[in-house]
């Protein structure tokens, strides 16, 4: 399975904090924003990512990020030139995806919650068709929202309803059998003008294709495009890491972890940031798991 992040938009939301820099760079407590979707990827198993971003913005996630090697990953990276939305990505990444399933994640969403990465697995395992992944919210006319019957099956799905028929929205994580390139491309844009996430997956709901996986109480689904939901999202993060004493989405910690680096290699990148707190931590997790 390939992954996409899809680290686009000109994040006029969070003017002026984004004027000069990508919303997917701004911190979010101890690590750029980026840090968290590309974690949800790599629990998931998923070891060759596509970075698509803005032209402007791309040479600086390119710049933190590099090719993956530093994490035993594969990064690639596309440019997406106008915002003409989500669904877009698949097709950027046709090349990538190369006829094969693709795990694609918004760049703002955070993921964060025991168990999770059994769940990615098990969702990755039985994918046929589309996978999403429902959490209930408490302004759903933000969002894509999922109505599902009283099997918990996936009954309709709507891009932002005004008066939404449940309060389930559709996270920015989704994963596609190889039928979702060929699916975006057959897209009309939508009223403003973009290639609309949510009509690639009524598409596979439309052909009883669709699963939905609940991502119920105990988790935690932010994401990260309004200054308060920024602060929330750092907040959030800054409480679990001082209570706790790990760090959440610590990409290096998350390689180790999965056999993809080796303690010494983790322990040279600590070190190489060692004045930093994220550095002092990585150090300290190398030397554990030695
Ligand atoms: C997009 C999708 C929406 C989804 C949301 C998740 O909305 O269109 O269906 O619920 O991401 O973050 P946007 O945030 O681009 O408005």
């Amino acid at each position: 399975m390939k992954g996409i992040v899809l680290a686009g938009g000109s994040g006029t939301r969070l003017y002026p904090l984004t004027k000069v820099t990508s919303k997917q760079l701004l911190s979010v407590y101890d690590k750029p924003m980026v840090y968290y979707p590309i974690s949800v990827l790599m629990l998931a198993g998923v070891r060759d990512i596509l970075v698509i971003s803005t032209p402007d913005s791309l040479p600086s996630l390119r710049n933190l990020l590099g090719d993956g090697s530093q994490l035993g990953l594969n990064f690639s990276y596309a440019e997406q030139d106008q915002p003409r939305g989500i669904a877009e990505a698949l097709i950027i990444g046709a090349d990538h995806i190369d006829g094969g399933p693709t795990a694609l994640i918004l760049g703002d969403n955070i993921f964060h919650g025991a168990g999770f990465p059994k769940l990615l697995r098990d969702a990755r395992e039985q994918l046929t068709g589309c996978t999403l992944f429902g959490y209930p919210v408490s302004d759903p006319e933000r969002y894509g929202i999922g109505e599902t019957d009283g099997d918990g099956a996936l009954v309709s799905i709507e891009e932002k309803p005004l008066r939404p028929r449940s309060d389930n929205a559709i996270t920015g994580l989704y994963f596609y059998d190889s039928d979702a390139v060929e699916i975006a491309r057959g897209l009309e844009p939508s009223a403003r003008g973009e290639l609309e996430i949510t009509d690639v997956n009524k598409h596979y709901l439309k052909n009883g294709r669709a699963r939905l996986f609940r991502l119920g109480r105990g988790f935690t689904w932010l994401d990260a495009g309004t200054h308060d939901s920024l602060l929330s999202a750092s907040q959030y993060v800054q409480v679990i890491e001082k209570r706790q004493g790990i760090r959440v989405a610590c990409l290096e910690e998350i390689a180790l972890r999965m056999g993809y680096i080796t303690a010494d290699a983790c322990h040279k990148i600590g070190a190489q940031m060692k004045n930093s707190e994220y550095g002092q931590y990585l150090m300290q997790i190398a030397q554990s798991l030695e």
